[in-house]
């Protein structure tokens, strides 16, 4: 099992240049539970989750981890720890997929030490687990927008950190992979105690697979708990200007939410929307 680490947000301001996207957000992520992070284009989500990871420093406020700042921890201490699955990430020119999701090792390696059996196991399994054993010699400029999807999920995996922050992780899976792929976090977490931060669009699923869940709107947080408590019509109303109706899903009792149109009894409401 892993240990319990606590990452909190304190007072977050983040932007580009003079622009400000997240406004001095205080957030917590709960320990060894799934969070999902859902909100319309452009709120500022994958913003955040990048501070989180340092990748993105703050204009002002903290990302706290243990109580620690993240971003005056020395990069390879917090690697072994937290792991980001980025909205776009970016592989070197030809590499294949083992090496690719080898590369999740680096944290764990010393100045001075060599390849071991953990990681070829812990690159094994990682292939293992998101079915693309098939496909570790492949170069990854030749996979399809799913099977890199998958690889990239191999490669945050083979990382073993406690901590797991995945930018729509489900993006380019067909229905049956995004499935499988929630359903992999979710053992993650219950077997692993993984904490899992998720951005997701598909709010259906994200009640379904989250413990806690974080509406986004205008980089300020309009509503966040249990997936009955932040899946309401109201709040889909108020952050994605959908007209919707909120019933309870058959499968898991979980909210299910169904969007309406001006062609099935809904009203346009885009033009309420801020952003
Ligand atoms: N590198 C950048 N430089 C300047 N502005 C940026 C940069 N990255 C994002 N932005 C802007 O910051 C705002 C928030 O972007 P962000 O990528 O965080 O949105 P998001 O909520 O993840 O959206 P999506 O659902 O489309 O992925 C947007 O207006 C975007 O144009
Ligand atoms: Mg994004």
């Amino acid at each position: 099992m892993t240990t319990n680490h606590s990452l909190a947000i304190e007072k977050l301001t983040l932007g580009y240049g003079d622009r400000t996207v997240i406004d001095d957000l205080d957030m917590s992520v709960p320990a060894g539970r799934i969070t999902s992070i859902v909100g319309a284009n452009a709120c500022g989500k994958s913003t955040l989750l990048r501070s989180m990871s340092r990748l993105l420093k703050p204009h002002k406020g903290h990302v706290l981890l243990d109580g620690k700042d993240v971003h005056q921890l020395p990069p390879k201490q917090l690697a072994r720890m937290l792991g980001l699955l980025p909205q776009s990430p970016i592989a070197p020119e030809g590499i294949t997929v083992s090496d690719l999701v080898g590369r999740g090792r680096h944290p764990h390696q010393g100045l001075f030490s060599r390849w071991s059996k953990d990681d070829d196991k812990a690159v094994a399994d990682a292939l293992d687990l998101t079915q693309t054993a098939q496909l570790a010699d492949r170069a990854i400029d030749e996979l399809s927008g799913g099977q890199r999807q998958r690889v990239w999920i191999a490669m945050a995996l083979a990382q073993h950190t406690d901590l797991l922050l995945l930018d729509e992780p489900t993006t380019f899976l067909d229905v049956s992979h995004q499935v499988e792929v929630l359903d992999l976090l979710t053992d993650l977490n219950r077997t692993r105690g993984t904490t899992i931060v998720m951005v997701l669009h598909d709010l259906n699923l994200a009640a379904r697979y989250s413990d806690h869940l974080i509406a986004l709107a205008d980089g300020r947080i309009h509503a966040s708990g249990t997936p009955e408590e932040v899946l309401t019509e109201d709040c889909v109303r108020a952050v994605f200007g959908l007209d919707n109706r909120i019933i309870a899903d058959p499968v898991s009792g979980k909210p299910l939410m169904l969007p309406l149109g001006r062609h099935h009894g809904g009203h346009s409401l885009a033009s309420t929307r801020s952003r």
